[in-house]
């Protein structure tokens, strides 16, 4: 036994790097494929061994869009110990019709997104308003997450008070809804946040943050003195990684255990 990570596994490696490309571009890959009308297949790789990674190492992998040519996309990757670096891979995908397998023009929606991407720009919008504008798209995200995913009922979901809340609505490089939540006005200068959704393959990328973010900028442009939130407890880790405390003890609310927490402003 070398006692060294075996080649092939570093493909491996690439092609989960590469499912957090996606979801660094916001993009749910799934998704994101049908409404391009295409697939990306790989079409060659080629991988250049510097050095062995080893039992227990902590990996880095890195990728980059290289080259957008006409159906192809090139991607560079490096794996790095530290800043050693251990093995750079060459991917070429080529995007094809999904049942013919035939190589068809990079979308340009895809190229704008990649392009923008590598020139550090951001790679979703965060739209904020009223019911009237954005109810038809929260709703979207909402009945996936809530209804769909955590089994919540739909009656319980839909309430009166969307009309006179603040929302806000994120969106990725091809305008498909990835995120929601919405402000209400509580008691004494209160400001309450809820419906916090982000879509399920997106998770742990900001969405969350930044939709709560365009939430908290509104409540402090207002002037409420406070945010407070019933958080599944589930989420607490992320309201605290965002400045929330918690207070009191945990309830069930539609059946899922909650927790109040705060933010003053
Ligand atoms: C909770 C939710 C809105 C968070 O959105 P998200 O886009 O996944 O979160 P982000 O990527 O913006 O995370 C921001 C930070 O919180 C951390 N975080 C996110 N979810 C977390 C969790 N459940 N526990 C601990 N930390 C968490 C992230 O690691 C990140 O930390 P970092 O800044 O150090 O990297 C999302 O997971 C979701 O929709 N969950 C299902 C529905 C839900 O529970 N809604 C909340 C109802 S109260």
């Amino acid at each position: 036994m070398q006692k060294i990570v075996f080649n092939a596994h570093y493909l491996m490696y690439f092609d989960t790097a590469m499912a957090d490309y996606w979801r660094t571009l916001a993009l749910p890959y799934e998704e994101a494929m049908q409404a391009l009308g295409g697939e990306l297949y790989v079409k060659k790789t080629s991988v250049i061994h510097h050095a062995s990674a080893r039992f227990d190492d902590l990996l880095d992998v890195a990728m980059q869009c290289q080259k957008i040519g006409h159906s192809s996309i090139v991607f560079h990757g490096a794996i790095f110990r530290g800043d050693d670096l251990i093995v750079t891979c060459e991917l070429i995908y080529v995007f094809a019709d999904s049942i013919t397998q035939r190589a068809c023009p990079v979308p340009e929606a895809l190229r704008q997104v990649l392009l923008g991407f590598e020139d550090g720009q951001s790679v979703m919008t965060v739209k904020t308003g009223h019911w009237d504008d954005l109810g038809w798209d929260a709703m979207e995200i909402r009945i996936e997450v809530f209804v769909d995913e955590q089994l919540i009922a739909l009656e319980l979901e839909n309430d009166e008070e969307d009309a006179a809340a603040f929302h806000a609505v994120a969106y990725n490089g091809l305008g498909q809804v990835i995120a929601t939540g919405r402000l209400l006005k509580g008691q004494q200068g209160q400001g309450r946040i809820g419906r916090m959704a982000v879509k399920r393959v997106l998770r742990g990328s900001g969405q969350g943050a930044a939709v709560l973010a365009a939430l908290q900028t509104e409540a402090t442009r207002r002037g409420d003195n406070e945010l407070a939130l019933h958080a599944q407890t589930s989420a607490q880790g992320f309201y605290e990684r965002l400045g929330f405390k918690g207070r009191g003890d945990v309830f069930d609310e539609v059946g899922l255990s909650h927790i109040e927490m705060f933010l003053a402003l």
